[in-house]
């Protein structure tokens, strides 16, 4: 298994001190939104959208201010986005207006309706669903994609600040679920896993806080 450092340290970064869910303000959030609106594609999907070669209908959870949906839409897919947060979709519809390919939705992991699709992308977004609702959200996940359809994702690992202290400072989102290397392989026991990352580092924040990242990056195709 490789670790890797780079991507989740840039995507994961608390933006400040103040910013436990409950302390969201508009302002900081847009922040967030500016500097990863056009931040570079992982090669986790760009391996996925090489996988996916007809009906290129795909799903974005937790889409933020739309990095990936640009990537799928350069790869001709029509895209299903959505994020709990209001002021992602308002950026994504204005950055998507009048592009028919791109349906967006102001929705959470366990309310949005799934539609039949060949791509599921969830890129650092769907450990902020509740535990208690995951399984119920992972099915739905697993329903949408038809077969031969591929997840690229990722899940939160134990050893990650989120995970070890979901109510301190450094959780960005409130509820985090937390899952073991094993755990992450269970999801994917009927899939062809064709890349499973760990990104294990310790560093810090853009602000300056200790942050130990822990994070488990798959790529599995539905047999
Ligand atoms: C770390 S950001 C990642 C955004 C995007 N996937 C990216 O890689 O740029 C996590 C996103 O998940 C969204 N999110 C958090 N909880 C959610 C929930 N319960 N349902 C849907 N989206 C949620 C947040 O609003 C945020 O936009």
């Amino acid at each position: 298994m490789s670790q890797q450092k780079h991507y989740y340290s840039q995507v994961m970064a608390p933006p400040g001190k103040s910013h436990l869910k409950s302390k969201i303000t508009q302002s900081a959030l847009q922040h967030y939104y500016d500097e990863t609106a056009r931040r570079k594609t992982r090669a986790d999907l760009k391996l996925a959208v090489s996988l996916v070669t007809d009906k290129k209908i795909a799903v974005d959870c937790g889409c933020g201010a739309g990095a990936d949906i640009q990537y799928l839409l350069d790869n001709d897919f029509f895209v299903h986005a959505f994020d709990i947060e209001k002021s992602a979709i308002d950026r994504c519809r204005q950055r998507f207006a009048d592009i028919p390919q791109v349906d967006l939705s102001q929705s959470s992991f366990i309310n949005f309706e799934y539609p039949p699709c060949q791509l599921v992308v969830a890129d650092a977004s769907l450990f902020f669903c509740p535990p208690e609702a995951f399984a119920a959200v992972w099915q739905k996940v697993d329903d949408s994609l038809q077969p031969g359809g591929v997840f690229c994702g990722s899940f939160l690992g134990p050893e990650d600040t989120m995970a070890r202290e979901p109510e301190s400072e450094q959780t960005f989102w409130k509820t985090v679920t937390v899952l073991t290397e094993q755990k992450v392989r269970l999801l994917f026991e009927e899939y062809h896993v064709l890349s499973f990352t760990e990104h294990k580092r310790s560093g810090l924040t853009p602000q300056g806080t200790p942050h130990d990242w822990h994070i488990y990056a798959v790529v599995a195709q539905k047999g």
